[in-house]
């Protein structure tokens, strides 16, 4: 199964603040709407709570909590990272999608990194975890865009893991 990490990042890593996402990029949305629909979606259980709509549709969302008796309803709730990936066992592929301390386990295990950069730095309390580079290769890069209603840039990036990484 391939594992895909998608997330969108400021030019400073910061990637969410209070528990909720920083800026609204509707084009991102979309983005990620398109990419993880028919596929299941890993999270923490914070970045489950910070969702306007739970669970997301069209998608099994697998949340990840230390709390044993913790139930959300329409969604499968695990205690580990292994038990998250259990449950994708028959899927293609499933899709990371954070908060920082699932970023930061998954970093080691996917093959494919969705990520949106916006194009500024912002404050915030939770950042994507410092990774090599080095070791992904580009495999599609968009052009430069702007979201009008922030006027907000920002650039969709594919990486791939290098083989042999
Ligand atoms: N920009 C983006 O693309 C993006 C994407 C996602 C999230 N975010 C932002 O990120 C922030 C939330 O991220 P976060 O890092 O604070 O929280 P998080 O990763 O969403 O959730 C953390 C929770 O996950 C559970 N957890 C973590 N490690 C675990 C493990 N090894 N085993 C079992 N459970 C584990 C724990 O839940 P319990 O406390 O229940 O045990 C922990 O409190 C928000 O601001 C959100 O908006 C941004």
């Amino acid at each position: 199964m391939t594992i895909s990490i998608i997330v969108a990042v400021a030019e400073n890593n910061v990637i969410g603040n209070n528990n909720d996402l920083i800026w609204h990029i509707s084009e991102d949305l979309k983005r990620f709407k398109k990419l993880t629909s028919g596929h299941p979606i890993i999270m923490g259980r914070k970045t489950y709570e910070s969702l306007p709509v739970k669970p997301l549709p069209g998608r099994r969302n697998i949340i990840v909590s230390t709390q044993k008796n913790v139930h959300f309803e329409g969604a499968v709730t695990v205690n580990s990272f292994s038990e998250a990936l259990k449950q994708c066992d028959s899927d293609d592929e499933a899709f990371i999608c954070g908060g920082a301390t699932i970023y930061k386990h998954f970093l080691n295990h996917a093959q494919f990194l969705y990520l949106t950069k916006v194009h500024r730095e912002f404050e915030g309390d939770t950042y994507f975890p410092a990774f090599d580079l080095n070791n992904w290769q580009l495999i599609e890069q968009s052009e430069r865009k702007k979201d009008l209603n922030s006027n907000l840039e920002y650039t969709f990036l594919t990486y791939k893991l290098k083989d042999g990484k």
